[in-house]
């Protein structure tokens, strides 16, 4: 079994492969044939030292992964051999609220990721694939997806003739494009570039304002919603852009918050919140009954998760900078096997 890991003593350092012996299968578990994989900011972030939750030395990354089960523990009863499944990306968060001890336990991080031909996993930390999706597709699903679909759904949930608000081209904005219009949405993004605004409008998104020219673009946005401002605001950025968000929200709004773009140098004022009433809600990815009720809307209109460039996996630390170059628009994979 071959697996690429973080350097143990420097998760920064050039990810080191390694041949393993088979482990075990509990009696719960599965062995799933790895077919690809998905990066996502946070991997950048654990390798650069960033991210909140400290990995374990030495883990395998990444907790997006699609693949088939080849073999299945004494007691499993959710999946059979020839199975194809995605990784969650908490895998101990089944559905309800998220708790702390649940939060700590990532798939990439402090659990083994999804970077090797083969992992093993307890049944109820996976899920079955959409049909009509191949493993690439599938693969892209675990974070950023289910995080527009939390933003989206998880407080009040988006309806038919709202108003959503994205904001930058980036992987979550992508996938709420997509799925706010096959919910009956408006959508209104914003990207810096107008070769990612005509992608976005290609994708469904009704109005696209380039944020570098309409430095206003919260003023655009109550323009294009006569006063009224954006229903739900799926807040893929953060500090640099929520007292924006903020002021172009309609009244009693949903703003879904994600991102932790910005730098040191962007201040929020919460002054921004006087004379408003909306709700903020800091999202943390989804759970697996989330999940499963993302697939049902993905299975039903057919929705193809946008992918920007396939690497195979002995360039896995190009894929990394690729991710790091923020050139992409869709999700960067990498395939493992097929
Ligand atoms: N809380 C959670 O559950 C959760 C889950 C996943 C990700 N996240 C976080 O959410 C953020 C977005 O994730 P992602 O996967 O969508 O990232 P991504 O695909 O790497 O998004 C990159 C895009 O963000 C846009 N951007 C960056 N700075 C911007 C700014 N100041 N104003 C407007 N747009 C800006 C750019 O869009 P343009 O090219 O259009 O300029 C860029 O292409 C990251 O901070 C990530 O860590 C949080």
């Amino acid at each position: 079994m071959r697996s690429l890991h973080l350097d143990a003593d420097n998760p920064a350092a050039p990810l080191v492969t390694r041949d393993l012996p088979r482990a075990p299968l509990g009696p719960t578990a599965l062995r799933v044939r790895v077919h690809a994989v998905s990066l996502n900011r946070r991997d950048l972030m654990i390798r650069a030292g960033t991210y909140p939750v400290p990995p374990t030395p030495g883990v395998v990354p990444l907790s997006d992964g699609a693949g088939e089960v080849v073999e299945v523990g004494r007691a499993v009863t959710r999946f059979a051999i020839g199975d194809r499944v995605t990784s969650c990306y908490f895998p101990q968060w089944i559905d309800g609220r998220l708790s702390l001890a649940q939060a700590m336990q990532q798939a990439g991080c402090s659990l083994p990721g999804w970077l090797a031909d083969e992992v093993v996993a307890e049944e109820q930390a996976v899920l079955a694939m959409p049909d009509h999706l191949g493993f690439d597709e599938a693969a892209t699903l675990p974070c950023a997806g289910l995080t527009a679909w939390n933003g989206l759904t998880g407080g009040r949930p988006v309806r038919a003739g709202s108003t959503v608000l994205t904001l930058g081209a980036g992987s979550i904005a992508v996938f709420a494009i997509q799925f706010a219009k096959a919910l009956g949405a408006r959508v209104i993004a914003t990207t810096s570039s107008d070769d990612k605004a005509a992608r976005l409008a290609s994708l469904g998104a009704d109005e696209v304002l380039n944020y570098r020219q309409s430095v206003d673009w919260d003023r655009e946005v109550l323009r294009l919603t006569g006063g009224r401002g954006a229903d739900h605001v799926i807040e893929a950025i953060g500090p640099a852009t929520l007292e924006r968000s903020l002021r172009c929200a309609a009244w009693d709004a949903d703003i879904g918050l994600m991102g932790v773009f910005g730098g040191d140098d962007s201040r929020f004022d919460p002054r921004a919140f006087s004379g408003r009433v909306l709700t903020l809600r800091r999202i943390a990815v989804g759970s697996r009954s989330d999940f499963e009720a993302m697939n049902r809307l993905i299975a039903a209109h057919r929705l193809r998760p946008v992918i920007d460039r396939v690497f195979p996996v002995e360039e896995a630390e190009a894929a990394y900078r690729h991710l790091a170059d923020s050139a992409h628009l869709g999700k960067v994979v990498i395939r493992v096997a097929g």
